[in-house]
């Protein structure tokens, strides 16, 4: 047979993405190498706030044409100080989501070896299965301004919510519930207060429930897993929910783990027909961009996704066994409460993955 190779869209973008994007290339170019089982080769495309300030635009061309001339996307981060948080986010990041239909955002967190879970009702650690709906809700563009400047001006942010949408991610959602060994979904709503949008959520998961017998599920109104995530965390496996929603629950998940610097997220498009991006859950982290002490844990982990998503199973779960071992070695960057600094981290893994030769 032959090797298979792969070729990855770097989007390292603002901030931190640049420092924990290279941090994670380094380590995928040294597993691949050592393993020698397949390549990869990730050509840097500058896309972000420099490219806008330059240009007025956040992409060159035809972005969604040029990520589809690769097998995946490896993503940073988006948003500068100096540029409003809605240019930036809809000039990359929402630009791509939506068009490409990347609709399921699965964000798994986990309690690393030799870090901690700042709860005391979990002291074996967290280990959850967020699934996020990624194309509509809340983060559809709908709405608008009118009588804009004025006393009265009015601002909406429609929430649009279909069958399709709803259905789609659903079924994603026990699907996964499914693959994992305690076989549990929660369905996070708010429909007690939201009627509609809401209601439409809870019919659809009681119908697609009916296809997965074995997977038991139950929901929680949003407000309410917010409880249930601190009181009982042992009691939660896999959740789903809307953009919104688990936008603000998955921050709250990945520091309860341990810290947003390990969260990763996957952005699927599980039809295949486009690539699929990944990316860490935070964000630019302006208070530490350029002091070179960035987690890339977060970074690996979303790596170790695309090897998976693109059927390097077998070197993910080694590249994952080894950012472990660095971890319980105490190998750890200060959001974890270690004194390492990014290229240590990145030195100590690559020094790991060299033994798997
Ligand atoms: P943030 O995730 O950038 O930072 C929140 C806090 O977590 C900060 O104290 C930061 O230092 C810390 N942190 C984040 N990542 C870390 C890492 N890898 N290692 C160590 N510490 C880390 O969120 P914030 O401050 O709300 O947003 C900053 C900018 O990032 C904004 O422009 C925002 O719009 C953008 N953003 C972009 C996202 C994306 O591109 N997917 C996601 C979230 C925010
Ligand atoms: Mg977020």
């Amino acid at each position: 047979t032959t090797k298979s190779s792969y070729r990855i869209a770097s989007i390292p973008g603002d901030g931190i993405g640049p420092e924990v994007v290279s941090a994670a290339i380094q380590v995928v170019e040294k597993l691949a190498k050592t393993l020698g089982t397949f390549d990869i080769n990730f050509d840097h495309i500058p896309w972000g706030t420099a490219h806008y300030k330059q240009t007025g635009s956040y992409v060159t061309g035809n972005a969604l044409d040029t990520l589809r001339s690769y097998d995946a996307s490896l993503f940073g981060a988006v948003g500068a100080p100096d540029v409003p948080d809605h240019i930036s986010l809809w000039g990359l990041l929402l630009a791509i989501r939506g068009p490409l239909q990347l609709y399921a955002n699965v964000r798994p967190v986990r309690t690393f070896p030799g870090t901690k879970c700042p709860l005391t009702t979990a002291t074996e650690g967290i280990d959850w299965m967020l699934v996020r709906e990624n194309s509509e809700g809340e983060y559809a563009g709908q709405g608008g301004r009118s009588h804009v400047g004025q006393q009265w001006e009015a601002a909406t942010e429609v929430a649009l919510f279909t069958r399709v949408g709803i259905e789609r991610i659903m079924r994603f959602a026990f699907e996964m519930a499914q693959s994992r060994p305690r076989k549990l979904l929660t369905v996070v709503t708010k429909s007690n207060s939201m009627r509609n949008g809401m209601v439409l959520w809870d019919e659809v998961a009681a119908s697609v429930a009916k296809d997965f017998p074995d997977v038991t599920w139950d929901k929680m109104l949003v407000d309410a897993m917010t409880v249930r995530m601190v009181a009982k965390p042992q009691s939660i496996d896999t959740i789903v929910g809307t953009n919104l929603h688990m936008d603000i629950l998955s921050d709250l998940a990945a520091a309860l783990a341990g810290s947003i610097g390990v969260a990763p997220s996957s952005n699927l498009d599980p039809t295949r027909k486009n690539p699929s991006l990944f990316e860490p859950v935070h964000g630019s982290a302006f208070d530490i961009t350029g002091k070179g002490i960035a987690n890339p844990v977060a970074t690996f982990w979303s790596a170790a996704e695309m090897l998976i998503w693109l059927g390097e199973k077998d070197a993910a779960a080694k590249l994952m066994g080894c950012v472990e071992r660095v971890c319980a070695a105490g190998i750890l960057t200060p959001d974890l409460g270690g004194t390492s600094d990014t290229q240590g981290v990145v030195d100590a893994v690559c020094l790991e993955v060299e033994k798997l030769a």
